[in-house]
């Protein structure tokens, strides 16, 4: 796979620099090493890069001395212990718990409540960049548009959303947003789902990844809110038993998600499809979570794990995306269905 359209948006996520290619690396003109693996740029500050490296890497660290030699000079400098933990957390969810039919229809359904109003055909011809792509579902529909989509995320999701989509013009990058592989002003537009409240300070995580985006460009991104939110909502986010699951091990959080799947699959998907069989889709809609009714159990169950995985959880107000989007013109701040935050504007 070729990098000859993505290396003009790229930079060394340290110091800013330039990077070319150097056999199967990037290399900044300060000489800094990122390997790519598996056709996915490995753009991580050397803090999280070398956890992730020795852990699931250790082959390609050995063979690489100077790599090796940059990672050892890091080890003095930890990860921060939660970032780290969202790492490996979205590991799991995104890798060993994937799907195994592509929900495609949701992935849709889930990018319309998300961006309202936004289209992915809006984005024609432009460069587009996605902060937190995940599995890349996001940047599939995207990218059917777009001149260039990239796709930055933390995590080994990025090794997945290579691997489904080859397309010459869709790129996935391994990073931390907040010290985001890319030079400043290169996008002409970028859009986040469900991703900034998880990190340790959003507010700042945005001020981080806005700048990435050329005078005129729009951002939009949406985030967990719980003040004006539904009800159904609200009690979705189990932000009851969260103090709890967050000290469990990742296996008891899989199954307390598991006897929680269960439980709403009693009460409420059994009988949702029950009543469907009636012929009474109309009472089967009126149960909350209908929608995910017919789905196969490891869709309700990734969905549910969803909810106690990350080891950062914020929730955003009206009045912190208002402060976010100060300075930006166009302004929009909008509930989506009483489901979340979709905070849009155009950089000034
Ligand atoms: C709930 S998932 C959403 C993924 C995707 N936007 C979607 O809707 O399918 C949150 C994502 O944020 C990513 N993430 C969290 N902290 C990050 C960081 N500091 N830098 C980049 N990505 C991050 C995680 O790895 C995870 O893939």
């Amino acid at each position: 796979m070729s990098l000859d359209l993505l290396l003009p948006y790229l930079a060394c996520p340290v110091s800013g620099d330039p990077l070319r290619v150097e056999g199967a690396c990037l290399v900044s003109t300060r000489g800094a090493r990122y390997p790519i693996i598996d056709g996915v740029p490995r753009l991580l500050p050397p803090d999280l890069l070398g956890p992730l490296l020795r852990e699931a890497f250790p082959a390609r660290l050995a063979a690489d001395s100077a790599l090796a030699a940059q990672i050892e000079a890091a080890a003095s400098a930890p990860p921060e212990p939660e970032v780290q933990a969202t790492l490996t957390a979205y590991n799991l969810q995104h890798v060993e718990m994937a799907d195994e039919a592509l929900p495609v229809d949701d992935w849709r359904a889930t990018w319309d409540r998300f961006q309202p109003g936004l289209p992915p055909a809006a984005f024609a011809d432009q460069a587009v960049l996605e902060i937190g792509s995940g599995e890349g579902r996001h940047a599939s529909l995207v990218g059917g548009a777009a001149k260039l989509m990239v796709g930055l995320d933390l995590s080994r999701g990025v090794e997945l959303a290579r691997a489904r989509d080859d397309r010459r013009h869709v790129f996935f990058v391994q990073g931390d947003l907040r010290r985001p592989p890319f030079r400043p002003g290169a996008f002409d537009a970028l859009y986040s789902n469900g991703v900034l409240h998880h990190t340790p300070d959003p507010g700042a995580s945005f001020k981080a990844v806005t700048p990435l985006v050329r005078a005129g460009g729009r951002v939009s991104v949406w985030v967990y809110g719980l003040d004006e939110m539904r009800l159904s909502y609200r009690l979705s986010h189990l932000t009851w038993l969260r103090p709890l699951t967050n000290r469990m091990p990742k296996s008891a959080q899989v199954a307390t998600a598991w006897g929680l799947t269960a439980a709403v699959e009693a009460a409420l998907w059994t009988p949702a499809r029950a009543l469907d069989r009636l012929g009474r889709p109309d009472l089967a809609a009126r149960l909350p979570y209908h929608d995910a009714a017919a789905r196969p159990w490891r869709y309700k169950l990734r969905r549910m794990f969803d909810r106690l995985n990350p080891p950062i959880t914020h929730y955003l107000s009206r009045a912190d995306l208002e402060g976010w989007m100060a300075g930006f013109e166009a302004v929009e701040i909008l509930n989506t269905e009483g489901q979340g935050w979709c905070a849009r504007g155009v950089v000034a």
